[in-house]
């Protein structure tokens, strides 16, 4: 496969800020009025990560990220990673993304958040180095792996060999995405998933739950963020029922 960079434009926000916009999806990359808080509530705390992260009795602990966008969740776990789990434990945070933003976009989106000023440089000078396919990255001292899949999801996720403790599901709004959040995607999404795996994602759409339901995981509806009604997230348990 070829890379395709993202199609997108910058957007003024009402913060005073700026943000992605995707061209070719019609979509927000984020929540226009605070993207950061979004990831924090929706992904972090719905997969109970700090706690987990805490109290961590394994070596390595593996994330898998629908659409990697601008790394603003891969940016912001990094940051609870190496804040709470053991020094000697290693992060493995895999990502699919098939439009990655260019360098520059990816810096700018970046500059917003100086608070991981740190780790974001020392992961764009990898991603200036991104390339089709699978991308490894090791960083913070190997605390941190990085696979980045430069691909699109239904040809990356069947190859991917590892197993989740959590799922971050962030496509663009299923009705404009509808492959990052297709049947296939679920039952792959089953196939890499044990006992106690969790997902989050902001959507609440009725597909996404009966779709995850029909492979194995249990569904919770919680308050959305910002003008968001609802959200997901959940545990796979393995039963259809
Ligand atoms: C909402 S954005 C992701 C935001 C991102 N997690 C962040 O922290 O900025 C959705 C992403 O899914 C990607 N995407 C859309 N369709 C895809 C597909 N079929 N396979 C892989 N990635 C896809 C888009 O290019 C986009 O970057």
């Amino acid at each position: 496969m070829t890379m395709q960079f993202a199609n997108i434009e910058w957007r003024a926000s009402e913060n005073g800020t700026e943000t992605p916009y995707s061209i070719d999806f019609n979509d927000v990359y984020f929540n226009s009025e605070n993207g950061l808080q979004e990831t924090e509530y929706v992904f972090i705390e719905h997969n109970q990560l700090k706690a987990r992260f805490t109290a961590l009795d394994q070596a390595t602990f593996t994330i898998i990220e629908t659409g990697f966008g601008t790394g603003l969740n891969f940016l912001a776990v990094a940051e609870c990673w190496l804040k709470h789990a053991p020094k000697t434990a290693a992060l493995r945070f895999i990502s699919i993304e098939k439009f990655p933003l260019t360098l520059d976009d990816l810096r700018r989106a970046h500059t917003q958040w100086p608070q991981f000023a740190e780790i974001s440089h020392e992961f764009l000078q990898s991603y200036a180095n991104l390339k089709a396919g699978n991308n490894q990255i090791n960083m913070a001292r190997r605390r941190i792996y990085i696979g980045l899949h430069v691909d699109t999801i239904l040809t990356a996720l069947p190859k991917n060999p590892q197993t989740a403790d959590a799922w971050l599901l962030d496509g663009f709004a299923p009705a404009k995405n509808a492959e990052m959040w297709s049947d296939e995607v679920f039952t792959h999404m089953a196939r890499l998933s044990k006992p106690n795996t969790t997902f989050a994602t902001f959507s609440s759409a009725g597909t996404v739950k009966r779709g995850l339901q029909a492979v194995g995981f249990s569904v919770n509806k919680h308050a959305g963020f910002g003008k968001k009604r609802e959200m997901l997230s959940g545990v796979f348990t393995g039963s259809t029922a």
